[in-house]
C-alpha cells in the first residue's frame, strides 16, 4: 500500500498532520503531494516546521489564481505526478481547490479517492467550497465522515452506506498533540498585552465576507463596537486574501489590533485565552467548540451545524447590529457543551481503515 496525501492550504496541513503522523509511525509508506495553493511562509511552510511534518515530496507552486486556473493547474499537476507514482489510494481533505482537483485528476486515472472530512453541507452553493465537497464525495470510494449529521447528508443523497466511514474529525487530534506545547512554550499574552478571557479574537477570510468592501466595512464596524462599547481588545490575525482588500482598498480598521498570520501553536494559545471567538472560517468554528470558547460566526449559515446545535456556536451574518447582539448573547454563555466531533482518533481510524481495505 502506499498513500498519495494531497493538500494545498493551511487548513489542509492541520488536518491532515495527525494522519501523516500515524503513517510515519507505522512505517506505511506515503508521499505528500503540495499544490503550492497557499505559498506563504506564514499560511504554508511554517506549519510543516512547527507540526514537525516531512517536507512535501512533490510540490506544484501552482499559486493563486482564478478558480477555473488554479483548478486547471492542479488538475494537471497532480496527474502528472500520481500517473508516475500509482498511489494505492490518494486522500484529499476539506473542501479547497486542491481538494477537487486532486479528486478530479485521480477519478480519471482509477486511483481510489479518500475524502476526509466527507459530508458536509452548507446547502448555500453560492460558496465554492460547497460545490468542491459536492463534487468531491460523489467521485471518492472511501467517504470518512466527522459526524452523524456529515453522514446523514450523504446518505440523503445516494451515495452508498458501505463507503462511508464514520471516523471523527481530525481537527481533535490536532488541538489535543499540540495544545499543552501551544500553552506552555507559545504563549501571546505579554507578546500582544492581552489577558485571558479579557479579549476578543476574529478571523476572516471567507470569499463572500472580505472580497466585498461594503461587507467587510460593516464587519469592522461591529468590531470597533465591541472594542470602544464594550471595552473588550480585538484581536485578528489578517489572512492575506483580507490584507489585500484591505491595502487595496485603503478600509480603515480603527483599533482592532491587526496582525500578520500567526503558526498554529500561537493561534492555539490565543483561541484557548480568548473570551469569544468571531470568525468566518470552517477550522476556526470546530476549534472553538473543542476548546470550550464561545463563538459568533460571521456568516448566514454553516456547514459545522452541531456546533450551533451543542450551543457553542451562533450565526451572526455581517450586519454591525446582529454581530453586537450575537456576540452579547455569547458574552456570558458558559461552556456546558460537549465536543460532537470525537475523541481525537480520527487519524488513526482512517489510516487502521485504510490498512484493512486495501493491503
Ligand atoms: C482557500 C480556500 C478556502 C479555505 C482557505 C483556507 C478555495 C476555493 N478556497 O481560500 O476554502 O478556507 O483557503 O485559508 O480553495 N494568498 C497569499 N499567500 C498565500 C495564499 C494566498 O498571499 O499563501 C493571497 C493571494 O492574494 C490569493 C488570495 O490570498 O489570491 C486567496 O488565496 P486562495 O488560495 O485563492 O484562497 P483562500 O482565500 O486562501
Ligand atoms: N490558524 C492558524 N493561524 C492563524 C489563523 C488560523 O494556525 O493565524 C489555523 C486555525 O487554528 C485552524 C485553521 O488555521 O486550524 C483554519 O484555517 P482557515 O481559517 O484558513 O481555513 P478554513 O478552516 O476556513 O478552511
Amino acid at each position: 500500500m502506499k498513500i498519495g496525501i494531497i493538500l494545498g492550504t493551511r487548513p489542509e496541513i492541520i488536518k491532515m498532520s495527525p494522519i501523516i503522523r500515524y503513517c510515519e509511525k507505522l512505517s506505511i509508506p506515503f508521499f505528500i503531494l503540495h499544490t503550492g495553493q497557499h505559498y506563504s511562509y506564514e499560511m504554508d511552510s511554517l506549519f510543516f516546521k512547527q507540526l514537525m511534518l516531512p517536507n512535501p515530496t512533490f510540490n506544484l507552486n501552482i499559486g493563486s489564481g482564478s478558480h477555473a486556473v488554479q483548478t486547471a493547474k492542479i488538475l494537471i499537476g497532480v496527474e502528472e505526478i500520481i500517473s508516475r507514482e500509482h498511489p494505492s489510494i490518494v486522500l484529499v481533505q476539506g473542501d479547497t481547490n486542491t481538494v477537487l482537483g486532486g479528486a478530479l485528476a485521480a477519478v480519471k486515472l482509477h486511483i481510489p479517492i479518500g475524502h476526509i472530512e466527507a459530508g458536509l453541507r452548507s446547502n448555500d452553493r453560492t460558496m465554492p467550497e460547497e460545490i468542491n465537497r459536492i463534487v468531491t464525495d460523489h467521485l471518492s470510494n472511501y467517504l470518512f465522515t466527522p459526524t452523524i449529521c456529515a453522514q446523514n447528508n450523504l446518505i440523503s443523497e445516494g451515495i452508498q452506506k458501505d463507503k462511508i466511514f464514520s471516523v471523527g474529525n481530525t481537527i481533535v487530534d490536532s488541538v489535543n498533540y499540540n495544545l499543552s506545547i501551544a500553552n506552555s512554550q507559545y504563549s501571546q499574552m505579554n507578546i500582544y498585552s492581552l489577558s485571558p478571557k479579557q479579549y476578543v479574537l476574529v478571523t476572516l477570510h471567507r470569499a463572500e465576507n472580505v472580497d466585498s468592501v461594503s461587507r467587510l466595512k460593516k464587519i469592522f464596524q461591529g468590531l470597533t463596537s465591541i472594542i470602544n462599547d464594550y471595552n473588550y481588545p480585538v484581536i485578528l490575525p489578517v489572512h492575506p486574501r483580507t490584507k489585500r482588500m484591505i491595502e487595496q482598498e485603503k478600509i480603515s480598521f480603527g483599533n482592532i489590533l491587526l496582525i500578520n498570520p500567526v503558526g498554529y501553536l500561537e493561534f492555539l494559545n490565543l483561541e484557548f485565552n480568548a473570551k469569544i471567538i468571531l470568525t468566518d472560517s470552517g477550522g476556526v468554528q470546530e476549534e472553538a467548540c473543542i476548546l470550550g470558547v464561545p463563538c459568533v460566526t460571521i456568516r448566514e449559515n454553516t456547514e459545522r451545524p452541531e456546533t450551533i446545535e451543542v450551543g457553542s456556536n451562533i450565526l451572526a451574518g455581517t450586519e454591525p447590529d446582529s454581530i453586537i447582539r450575537c456576540f452579547c448573547a455569547m458574552l456570558e454563555k458558559k461552556y456546558e457543551w460537549s465536543n460532537p466531533y470525537g475523541d481525537g482518533k480520527a487519524g488513526e481510524r482512517i489510516v487502521e481503515c485504510l490498512k484493512t481495505k486495501l493491503l
